[in-house]
């Protein structure tokens, strides 16, 4: 479920996102060309698909695979004033955060540009969790979002999604 599953369903809301805007489609091709023309991306050439990864990183905001995590409290604790009772079940809902009005500028709109280096820099600490956070962040990050590279570049080479 944690490799597997999780990067299916970050890819099929891509095909879902990218049949909504051809615009993005016509951008990601553009760099596509211009980095690969035609080739299969090699490792090396991954970090220069900026734009695709703009693409992944934004449909995980839209679509987060992992949309809540939960944790149980060890011990009685208090949190921005409200009292959590040790053994209860606290849930961080991050789909509700992706698409919080106090983090996001129209926070529905699928946006690959929010991701560009200078507009990350804006964004605030964790308001971006696909991947959770903290000690437990997700092992499978990075080999994550390549899979996805490579799945997005070898499809958009091929494929339209009408
Ligand atoms: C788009 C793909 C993925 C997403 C959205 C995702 C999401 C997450 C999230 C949110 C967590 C933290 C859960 C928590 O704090 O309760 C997590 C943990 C984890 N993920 Fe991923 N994951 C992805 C891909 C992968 C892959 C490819 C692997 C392995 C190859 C993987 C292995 C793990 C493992 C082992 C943990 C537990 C880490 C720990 O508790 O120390 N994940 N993942």
């Amino acid at each position: 479920m944690a490799g597997h599953e999780t990067t299916a369903n970050a890819l099929s809301w891509m095909w879902y996102l990218l049949s909504q805007h051809p615009e993005v489609v016509a951008k990601a091709r553009t760099e596509i060309d211009q980095v690969l023309g035609g080739r299969k991306p090699t490792f090396e050439e991954l970090p220069q698909l900026e734009y695709l990864t703009q693409i992944i990183e934004e449909s995980m905001r839209l679509y987060p695979p992992a949309w809540i995590t939960d944790r149980i409290a060890v011990e009685d604790d208090y949190f921005e004033g409200i009292h959590i009772p040790k053994g209860v079940v606290v849930i961080a809902y991050f789909y509700g955060v992706h698409r919080s009005d106090r983090l996001w500028t129209d926070p529905h709109s699928f946006d690959p540009d929010r991701f560009s280096k200078v507009n990350k820099k804006s964004h605030t600490p964790y308001s971006y969790l696909p991947f959770g956070g903290g000690p437990r962040l997700c092992i499978g990050n990075s080999f994550a979002i390549m899979e996805m590279q490579l799945v997005l570049a070898a499809m958009l080479q091929r494929y339209d999604f009408p």
